[in-house]
């Protein structure tokens, strides 16, 4: 699938920016229908690697699918305007359309395809994990996303958009689909930092990452929990797609145990069919 990748990627991005202008944000659709089958379709952007996926939260969800053995397909989207929250990944499942790797896995469990995955923890192992679970998906990921489109942004463009026709790439990355990330990541505060505050934030982040992990062999004892789902997809990105994340995986590789977490639990995820 290699070659597949950065052209849908790329489209992906510019269909985004033109359909995801705020101006013209509409709200939540919760009314989106699709065939009436059990069949569950997993729709994101284009995909490179054998890791589960490039973005976090799509990520997440193919790893929660591959450990429970739930089948699915991957469709590749270009039209972010099918998801009701216009962000990936959503899916196509019992004729629903339904956004949000959190909200889909609920469903998932509600119907009984998996069991919950917190399931073996009390009350406030729960709220904690969560409360952890939450700042790796509001923190280390946006740091994730700064990391690509302005600390490394040559290497990025490089990788997302290297093959791209000329023509195109003369204008589209940088004009068109980075000043949107740009734009993004202002609107929700990365950006709004002194120069290299939000960096120590990260390097913190894992350092406290690290931490909470210690000698366990998962975020929260012998079970994968929730929370291993959401940390695997952020660490993971890191340690597996380096070129976009160089300075953040020489951070991460600082520590023995969340490398060692990695590269554990990517053989569980791995897709299959991807
Ligand atoms: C979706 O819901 C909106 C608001 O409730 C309604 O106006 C619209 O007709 C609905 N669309 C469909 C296809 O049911
Ligand atoms: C899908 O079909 C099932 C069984 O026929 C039905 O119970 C359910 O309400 C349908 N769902 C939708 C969204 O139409
Ligand atoms: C929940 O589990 C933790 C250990 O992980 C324990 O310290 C705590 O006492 C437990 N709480 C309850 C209410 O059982
Ligand atoms: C954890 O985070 C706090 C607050 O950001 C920071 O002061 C502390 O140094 C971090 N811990 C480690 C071990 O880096």
């Amino acid at each position: 699938m290699e070659s597949q990748w950065l052209l849908p990627t790329a489209v992906v991005l510019a269909l985004s920016v033109y359909f995801l202008k705020p101006q013209q944000k509409k709200s939540f659709k919760s009314n989106l229908t699709t065939p009436n089958d059990s069949k569950i379709i997993v729709c994101g952007g284009g995909q490179k690697t054998r890791f589960p996926n490039g973005s976090p939260g799509v990520c997440k969800l193919i790893a929660f699918l591959e450990y429970n053995k739930i089948p699915y397909e991957y469709k590749t989207t270009t039209n972010f305007k099918e998801s009701p929250n216009e962000k990936i990944p959503f899916v196509h499942y019992k004729g629903q359309i339904i956004s949000d790797s959190h909200f889909i896995i609920r469903k998932l469990v509600q119907d009984g395809l998996a069991k919950d995955p917190n399931a073996g923890l009390n009350e406030s192992e729960i709220a904690i994990s969560e409360m952890v679970r939450t700042s790796f998906e509001s923190i280390l990921y946006w740091g994730i996303v700064k990391h690509r489109w302005i600390n490394n942004w040559e290497h990025t463009k490089e990788e997302y958009f290297g093959k791209m026709p000329a023509i195109l790439k003369w204008f589209l990355p940088d004009r068109i689909i980075l000043p949107h990330v740009l734009a993004n990541l202002r609107a929700v505060g990365t950006t709004r930092y002194e120069e290299g505050q939000y960096d120590i934030l990260i390097k913190e982040f894992i350092c406290n990452a690290s931490v909470i992990l210690g000698s366990k062999k998962y975020f929260m004892g012998d079970q994968i929990t929730m929370l291993d789902y959401t940390a695997f997809s952020n660490l993971g990105n890191i340690y597996h797609l380096s070129k976009l994340n160089g300075e953040l995986k020489a951070e991460l590789e600082k520590y023995d145990n969340l490398v060692d977490y990695v590269k554990r639990l990517t053989p569980l995820f791995k897709p299959n069919k991807i």
